[in-house]
């Protein structure tokens, strides 16, 4: 199976199929000096064997984690293609979660003006929303992702076999992102996960998680970013609605370091109506992700709010009516304060709120 994606710029496969890897050099010219990237946390067996597809394969290993999305690990990578000699007819190709693909993606485009560039996602978040959509980036002076080009991939793998090995709390920081997807844009998606996870009170998220098609659930959640991608692709409008739950999620990950995803989970609930959140809120809670936050709020609200763009005092802010449909909307910074409520326990301070209120 695979999904095109036509942006202004580009046109790529994503190929998504079990065990696509050990297929690798039929999917994109490997015959040429090829730079995987991988890190020291995803299993070696699955770099090695899109090295064996290679004919002039190089493995770089950078530490796991996001301390390597840097500018230390670029100059390391840039540097040893230059030594190596790679010329703009060679590559790079990605073998990792969005850290190592934010990594490879950036050292590609900007060594010698951008040469080609292949990710082969390895964590359910990266399969479901990093590896499409052309943004790379390193953090710089702590703060993420805040250097970084947009530039499409050649093609992107996913091989979901490789998620066997994946840990279960990453396999739902991943899917986190995947109900977004359903929240924003695709009702059948969030009504086959609700079924889904609802269907057996008895089940743990780890069962639940086996009950779920897995490639059914990406290529819906590809489906909606590739309509918002190929409309917008450097987000100046409408992409900005893939930011649902993030607003507040990255408040929460800056202050408590829960894994990306566990944090778009809890920060989806305040952002939506109460029909919407009444339908969210127990999957999330069968899943097992945390309704409330137990940590210093005001921390959150300052996060929050730190890198955002004002308009007139508001904040782009997206917002789910219902389960499918999702919203850009203008808020205050105080509204944002009120809606924090709904996960810190204290929900009567939302009357504030103007949708609640009608105002
Ligand atoms: N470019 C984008 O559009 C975009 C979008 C969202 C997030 N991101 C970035 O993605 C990064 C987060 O990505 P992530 O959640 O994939 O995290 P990650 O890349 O840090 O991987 C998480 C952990 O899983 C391990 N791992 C990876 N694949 C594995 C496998 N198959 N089996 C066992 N372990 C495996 C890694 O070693 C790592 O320890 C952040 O840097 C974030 O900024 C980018």
């Amino acid at each position: 199976m695979y999904i095109d994606i036509n942006t202004k710029e580009s046109e790529y496969k994503v190929v998504i199929e079990r065990g696509c890897i050990s297929r690798t050099g039929e999917m994109f010219n490997t015959d040429r000096k090829c730079l995987i990237v991988t890190d020291d946390g995803v299993p070696a067996g699955y770099a090695e064997t899109v090295a064996s597809e290679c004919s002039r394969p190089l493995i770089m290993t950078v530490p796991q984690g996001e301390g390597s999305k840097s500018t230390e690990w670029l100059e390391r990578l840039l540097l040893m293609m230059l030594k190596e000699g790679f010329t703009r007819s060679d590559c790079v190709i990605a073998v990792g979660g969005g850290m190592a693909g934010d990594l490879a993606g950036f050292a590609a485009a900007i060594y010698m003006r951008g040469i080609d560039f292949y990710n082969i996602p390895t964590t359910l978040l990266s399969q479901a929303d990093s590896s499409i959509g052309g943004k790379t980036a390193i953090n710089l002076g702590g703060v993420k992702n805040i250097a970084g080009v947009f530039r499409q991939p050649g093609m992107v793998l996913i091989d979901t076999e490789l998620l066997d090995t994946l840990p279960e709390d990453q396999m739902l920081s991943g899917f986190a992102e995947i109900i977004k997807a359903g929240m924003i844009a695709d009702a059948d998606l969030f009504g086959y996960i609700e079924k889904t996870v609802l269907g057996d009170n008895d089940a743990d998220p780890g069962s639940i998680m086996k009950k779920i098609s897995i490639e059914r659930v990406l290529e819906a959640a590809l489906r909606v970013k590739k309509v918002v991608v190929e409309e917008d692709e450097c987000e100046a409008g409408i992409r900005r609605i893939l930011n649902y739950g993030h607003t507040i999620g990255h408040g929460i990950e800056s202050v408590t370091g829960m894994l990306h995803g566990w944090c778009v989970a809890v920060g989806m609930i305040p952002m939506c109506s109460p029909e919407a959140r009444n339908r969210l809120v127990p999957v999330l809670s069968r899943l097992g992700f945390p309704l409330r936050i137990d940590c210093d709020h005001e921390a959150v609200f300052r996060s929050m709010i730190h890198d955002k763009k004002m308009e007139n005092g508001e904040i782009n802010a997206v917002f789910a009516e219902e389960p499918g449909n999702a919203v850009i909307k203008r808020m205050t910074p105080e509204e944002l304060r009120g809606r924090l409520h709904y996960i810190t326990g204290d929900r009567d301070e939302i009357r504030t709120d103007r949708e609640e209120t009608g105002t």
